[in-house]
């Protein structure tokens, strides 16, 4: 039987959860202006980026015998056979950041399974630094994946680690059937699910996988095409 965090039932799990992850309605309007006004340029997000990994990416990843730069990396790697593109890519590979950049500014836990609330802090510290809303969102949505197949997948819940049946807990439980059909018609649907696979088969101790260095460039572009949209929309 699942439980559910003290004094915070499912449904206000789930309400809180949809209120933060709702993708900004303007793509390139004044939530993300604003929102993008701390970012000083590309190299910031590329330094800050690699300043993390350097810091915290050689902690084990939680419950598996790699580190937590492998597991972005392997989860990258699987996005870029996968042909979802770039944006999918970014999101692979930083889709934990939460965890990483997350141990400097918050002293809260799944238990002994990283912090608490990562795909949030994740998902709002990419949109500081510059990166698209689409990156942003499919970090910050990449737990629902897992509640979703909870939900509608025979015997997936039962398959779960024990990690990540402690982090489901924290996480608002799986999806109700309703829950369910709102997200299959979310137009992420496809690629949050995408995500799950990847960050599942992501878990391999040394396999060789293209290094961090191989998306510096990538994540350049990236910043550098928003900031690039953000200043024309403001002239
Ligand atoms: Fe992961």
């Amino acid at each position: 039987m699942l439980r559910f965090p003290r004094g915070m039932s499912r449904w206000a799990v789930t309400a809180a959860k949809q209120r933060s992850t709702l993708p900004t309605p303007v793509r390139v309007g004044h939530a993300w202006k604003s929102s993008v006004a701390t970012s000083a340029s590309r190299t910031q997000a590329v330094d800050e980026i690699f300043q993390m990994f350097e810091k915290h990416g050689r902690g084990d990843y939680v419950g598996e015998p790699i580190s937590q730069e492998e597991h972005a990396l392997q989860a990258a790697d699987l996005a870029v056979r996968s042909g979802f593109g770039d944006e999918a890519v970014l999101a692979a590979l930083l889709h934990d950041c939460g965890h990483l950049m997350g141990l400097d500014i918050t002293s809260e836990r799944m238990d002994d399974c990283g912090v608490a609330n990562h795909e949030d802090i994740g998902g709002d510290w990419l949109k500081e630094l510059g990166f698209s809303d689409k990156v942003s969102t499919l970090v910050r949505r990449h737990v629902d994946a897992k509640r979703y197949l909870c939900c509608v997948k025979p015997g997936y819940l039962e398959s779960l680690s024990e990690a990540s049946m402690t982090t489901l807990r924290f996480q608002g439980g799986p999806m109700t059937p309703e829950e369910a059909k709102q997200f299959e018609a979310d137009e992420l649907f496809k690629t949050i699910i995408a995500m799950r696979h990847w960050d599942e088969a992501a878990k391999i101790p040394d396999k060789e996988v293209p290094s961090l260095e191989a998306y510096r460039q990538l994540i350049a572009r990236h910043v550098d095409k928003q900031l690039q949209r953000c200043h024309s929309s403001q002239s």
